[in-house]
């Protein structure tokens, strides 16, 4: 059984109807109903028992569920970002989950996207944008201890930008180094699904997931194919007609 938190939103969505096409056994859990999956916990990854009674049978573990992006640190980010970190890495390791795909971002190197060296990659010294990014630093670390303390095969995925809404559309059409680093909802999906049910033994790993850049590549995909087989397949602005209400940009 594979976990999806997350499963409601804009990236989870995506990976929930892939893993669905590839006929994997998959549980939703988030704080609203998963469009199109029966089996979906509503809960909160801040309530501990939520999250447990979400974790029976699972295998393998993809975190998704956050506030993603900034802002208001103390009511948001800690509660989701970093409570829920803690809660959804502990009930996981106490049902025995072997693999944990979790939710990293590219704004945790985002001094260095504009700079490089390029591709950046596993070892990229951390440049974080700002709180958010510091979030998912702490879920970097976590990951790490975890797969150092208890053998669970962790991968952190600094992911490109999926855009949620037609401004966000709007802006990476606007700016040349969004577009190298997009990530379509159909390339997160099979991102997420390949790391899943990759046969592949691994302790942790960072890495990095995008579509296929538009000019230069920023972010290393090559671990990603390496340890999962994961091969993107859209470049921007393919795929953007997911993202309710977005039109396709012009020049
Ligand atoms: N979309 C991107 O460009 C992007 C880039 C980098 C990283 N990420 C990360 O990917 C993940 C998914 O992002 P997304 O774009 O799909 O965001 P999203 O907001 O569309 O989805 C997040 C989901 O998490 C759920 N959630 C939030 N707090 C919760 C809680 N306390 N309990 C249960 N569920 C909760 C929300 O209801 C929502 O359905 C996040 O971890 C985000 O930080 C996204």
């Amino acid at each position: 059984m594979i976990l999806v938190t997350g499963s409601a939103g804009k990236i989870g969505q995506a990976v929930v109807a892939e893993l669905q096409a590839r006929q994997c056994p998959v549980r939703g859990f988030d704080r609203v109903p998963t469009p199109g999956l029966k089996d979906a916990v509503v809960g909160s990854i801040t309530n501990p028992d939520d999250v447990r009674s979400a974790m029976d049978g699972v295998e393998v573990l993809i975190h998704l569920a956050a506030t993603p992006d900034d802002d208001l640190f103390v009511e948001r980010l800690v509660p989701n970002n970093i409570i829920g970190v803690y809660h959804v890495f502990e009930a996981a390791r106490e049902a025995g989950v072997r693999r944990m795909i979790v939710a990293s971002s590219g704004q945790v190197v985002w001094g260095s996207r504009l700079t490089g060296p390029w591709p950046l990659g596993e070892h990229a010294t951390p440049t974080p944008r700002y709180w958010y990014a510091a979030t998912k630093l702490f879920l970097e670390g976590a990951g790490r201890a975890f797969a150092d303390r208890y053998g669970i095969s962790v991968a952190a995925v600094r992911l490109g930008w999926c855009p949620r809404t037609p401004e966000q559309v709007q802006e990476i059409a606007q700016l040349e180094w969004a577009q190298d680093v997009y990530l379509s909802p159909e390339d997160a999906g099979r991102f997420f699904a390949d790391a899943a049910t990759a046969k592949t033994e691994f302790t942790f790993a960072i890495v990095y997931a995008t579509s296929i850049p538009k000019k230069i590549a920023r972010y290393d995909l090559s671990l990603a194919q390496k340890l999962f087989g994961y091969v993107p397949t859209q470049t921007w602005p393919e795929g953007i007609e997911t993202v309710v209400g977005a039109t396709p940009p012009t020049g």
